[in-house]
């Protein structure tokens, strides 16, 4: 029986979790983490995206700063609004939703970022901390996506794992984590010559591509754990849309041990993750050592 991983439910204790050791931190360090979150332009998957992350920052004890600024805000306005975070002593993560109106340069304002608040983990001291074996910020989608396969799969060390899409956001930070875990590791992407053989040697498959329904379950070796990072909107004739993943669940999940579904697989994880590495960021920046075993706490409360 192929297993459909339940990321919603996971990411739903992880985050009762981090509210848990929130409360301890502001009671034992009268310490509240707090988290600002920017947005520019009105983008409506942005929106609703950096609705969720604000509200679910509040509904874990944090405080949740806000900033909504017009698509036509000048780089500088946003740079002095980020050098302004950086030196504000309440925030202690943040981050600027992406992508970025075309006038923005989107590496010089990740680089503007404060390296121990930058919790998406896309400052360049981090990204090199993670490919050098630091202890730095991890971006939160492929931090998710680990969480998912360590509790499926226990220890990962010796297996293959395939990693489809090489973005700076999840293929290349995923890839250093399952390296870390010791997994022997393929990055495949749009110029990968036989894309189908080398999904089939997959123990592990990680698909973040950005494109519909593009691995069928024909690609897929029998029990395979699958990690489905795809969020595409299919537009069907309600003009509503429905959301898919970059795998073919309905012939993959013939084929997997275990699949994440779309949505409720990676997505939930994402945001837990980002609450996670805000707790963390806000810790270490007290001087307080990183909460330890909060996956292990999450994982014990879904088995009871
Ligand atoms: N846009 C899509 N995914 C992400 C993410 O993980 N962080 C930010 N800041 N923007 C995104």
């Amino acid at each position: 029986m192929t297993e459909i991983i339940d990321g919603k439910r996971l990411a739903e204790r992880l985050r009762a979790e981090i509210g848990h050791r929130a409360t301890l931190l502001r009671e034992q360090h009268r310490l509240t983490p707090g988290l600002a979150v920017i947005l520019v332009g009105e983008d409506p998957a942005s929106q609703v995206y950096v609705g969720s992350k604000a509200r679910q920052a509040r509904d874990a004890g944090m405080e949740s700063f806000e900033y909504r600024l017009p698509h036509d805000t000048p780089q500088d306005n946003l740079l002095k609004l980020i050098e302004r975070l950086n030196g504000e002593p309440g925030v202690h993560g943040i981050l600027v939703q992406l992508p970025l109106p075309p006038q923005i340069d989107t590496d010089r304002v990740i680089n503007a970022i404060r390296p121990d608040k930058d919790v998406d983990g896309f400052h360049p001291f981090n990204a090199g901390g993670l490919a050098t074996g630091g202890n730095g910020i991890v971006p939160c989608t492929p931090l998710g996506c680990l969480m998912l396969l360590k509790r499926q799969l226990g220890n990962l060390s010796g297996l293959h794992a395939v990693v489809v899409g090489r973005s700076n956001i999840v293929g290349k930070p995923m890839a250093s984590l399952l390296l870390r875990e010791n997994c022997t590791v393929t990055i495949a992407h749009s110029k990968t010559r036989d894309l189908a053989d080398e999904c089939r040697r997959a123990d592990i498959l990680v698909a973040a591509v950005g494109r519909p329904r593009m691995i069928p379950g024909e690609w897929i070796k029998p029990g395979a754990t699958v990690i489905d990072v795809g969020i595409n909107r299919l537009e069907n004739v309600d003009g509503k849309g429905r959301l898919v993943g970059d795998v073919d669940f309905d012939s993959a999940v013939k084929v997997a041990g275990a699949i994440t579904p779309v949505p409720g697989g990676v997505g939930p994880m994402t945001i837990a993750c980002l609450l996670h590495n805000t707790l963390e960021a806000a810790s270490r920046q007290h001087g307080l050592p990183a909460p330890a075993g909060l996956m292990e706490a999450a994982w014990e409360s879904v088995r009871r």
